[in-house]
């Protein structure tokens, strides 16, 4: 509604309305200069001491920004518009055209395999196998098509050496494989000559390894600094969608995230990938957070090795591989990462506390959900804790966030606190309540399916409120209503231990 009443034609004459239609006709000057925070990517048009948007101090730098030529303002609308709106129904294009990946975890994740045309993030601590992931990738895909692996960190050398031990024999009487007739590798930072390769080679993928390291030289910012990140991002992404050409962006993420980090990028790419784990583990996990072509939060394990990232089929194997069975203060978790079951062991350990006050430490678990079992753990199951400092630690350096193991937290604790081991056979699924109630988590059937599948014969969980189908078979469930009476159901009694 026009403020004053008038109707709708006659807000077209409105001098106020004109005025500011013709602000956006200025012509753009031939460059101007911006500022752009670096925590956070924040453009401004001053300078400010303070970002307005994260809060960070001193975090903007003055850019230069050159006014894009006409030529290639018309190509961006090309590319945009093409011929204006079309049908859907005469959209070329089939939807489920991807090009298959060997790497069944990967491809999985990606919802299926590399979408032609589409840009996507992998984004993950420096030295986490990111490159090394990549690599694998492109190795695989050169066997059917031509791909561009474009590096600014490494030189060709380096990478064929580390090809080399991707390929090499595993020794397991399987013949190495042959290097790809079509990987071409490239050692370069500036974007412009970046697309000249392509033009030439004409790849189905290109690998940029890293997109802080690409630079576009007439902006006047460094290599790294967030508008040459987004704008290298973005001209890669219009080669994406104009050529029909797949682009895997390699980002760093740093702790701070002081340098343009992926998080800048994520509205401009279609996917985006983080490769997460703990350095001193071999474990990856590979998780979409973003997928305008599958399924977001879906995980794919790997295992960093001897030769590159090996995909882990069955993660819960893996991860109790090394659990000690009825040894006092381990329970094991089911926990979802996307649609996926992991069954995870959780470790607890209480020590008397030396001095001062008692301590939680929390490795794999949220500080404030193991604050909370504590709590209730002493207040209503009666378990002393007051002068006891807990550990607990998640196996295989997962990163579990879900309430859903807090039974597992739970009884891990209480395990160590009254030495009496968790049936070995058992499963701990449910969110603990304040009052010490049991709560129910979603996706019970399938959690209960996976631990079924590995072996386990029990389960302790939520007593369920709603009548709804039948658990699944091939697991005997137990339904307690409170976290005393779950730990009653999992803990072995002293002359059930001693046997
Ligand atoms: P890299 O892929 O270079 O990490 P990013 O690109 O994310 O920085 O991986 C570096 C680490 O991976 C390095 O510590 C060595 C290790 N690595 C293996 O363990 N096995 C291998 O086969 C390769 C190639 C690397
Ligand atoms: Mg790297």
């Amino acid at each position: 509604m026009v403020p004053g009443g008038a109707k709708r034609g006659e807000s077209l004459g409105d001098p106020h309305l004109t005025s500011h239609f013709s602000l956006y006709n200025i012509p753009m000057p031939k460059s101007r200069t911006q500022y752009v925070c670096q925590q956070c990517g924040r453009i401004s048009a001053q300078y400010m001491g303070r970002c307005p948007q994260c809060g960070s101090w001193n975090s903007m730098v003055e850019e230069v920004v050159a006014a894009p030529s006409a030529a290639k303002r018309g190509a961006a609308r090309g590319l945009a518009g093409q011929a204006g709106p079309q049908r859907l129904s005469e959209i070329g294009g089939d939807a489920d055209e991807r090009l298959p990946l060997s790497m069944g975890e990967f491809a999985r994740v990606l919802g299926g395999g590399v979408v032609p045309g589409s840009i996507v993030l992998i984004g993950g601590d420096p030295g986490i196998g990111k490159s090394t992931l990549l690599l694998q990738v492109a190795l695989s895909l050169a066997r059917q098509s031509p791909v561009l692996y474009v590096s600014g960190e490494e030189s060709t050398r380096q990478i064929k050496m580390r090809a080399l031990r991707l390929l090499r024999d595993s020794g397991d009487g399987m013949a190495s494989q042959t290097i790809p007739e079509d990987l071409f590798l490239v050692t370069e930072t500036n974007l412009e000559t970046i697309l000249e390769h392509v033009a030439q080679i004409q790849p189905r993928l290109l690998v940029v390894d890293s997109i802080q390291t690409t630079s576009i030289p007439e902006l006047e910012s460094s290599a790294g600094s967030v508008s040459q990140v987004r704008e290298s991002a973005a001209r890669l992404r219009e080669l994406a969608k104009s050529s029909g050409i797949a682009v895997f962006l390699i980002g760093h993420v740093t702790k701070e995230g002081a340098i343009a980090g992926p998080r800048v990028l994520e509205h401009i790419v279609d996917t985006v990938l983080y490769l997460e784990g703990d350095r001193f583990q071999s474990y990856r996990l590979l998780r979409s957070v973003k997928n305008r072509f599958g399924a977001t939060s879906e995980v794919g394990v790997f295992e960093m090795g001897e030769r590159g990232m090996a995909e882990v089929s069955n993660p819960s194997e893996a991860f109790l591989a090394e659990r000690m069975v009825n040894a006092p203060g381990s329970a094991i978790a089911v926990t979802m990462e996307g649609t996926r079951p992991l069954l995870v062991e959780v470790q607890g350990l209480t020590s008397p506390t030396a001095f001062g006050n008692p301590r939680r430490t929390p490795n794999g678990v949220d500080i404030n959900r193991l604050l909370l079992v504590t709590a209730v753990l002493s207040r209503r199951v009666g378990v002393r804790l007051g002068d006891q400092d807990v550990f607990v630690n998640v196996v295989g350096g997962l990163q579990v966030e879900e309430p859903a193991a807090d039974l597992a937290v739970a009884a891990a604790i209480a395990s160590s606190a009254r030495n009496a081991p968790v049936r070995a056979d058992t499963v701990l699924i449910g969110e603990v309540g304040l009052s010490g109630e049991l709560r129910m988590v979603g996706q019970m059937p399938a959690r209960l399916r996976e631990a079924a599948n590995l072996g386990f014969k029990t389960a302790v969980v939520p007593k369920r409120m709603r009548r709804g189908e039948a658990w699944p078979d091939g697991i005997q469930v137990q339904e307690a209503r409170s976290l005393r009476q779950a730990l009653e159901m999992a803990l072995l009694g002293k002359e059930e231990s001693r046997e």
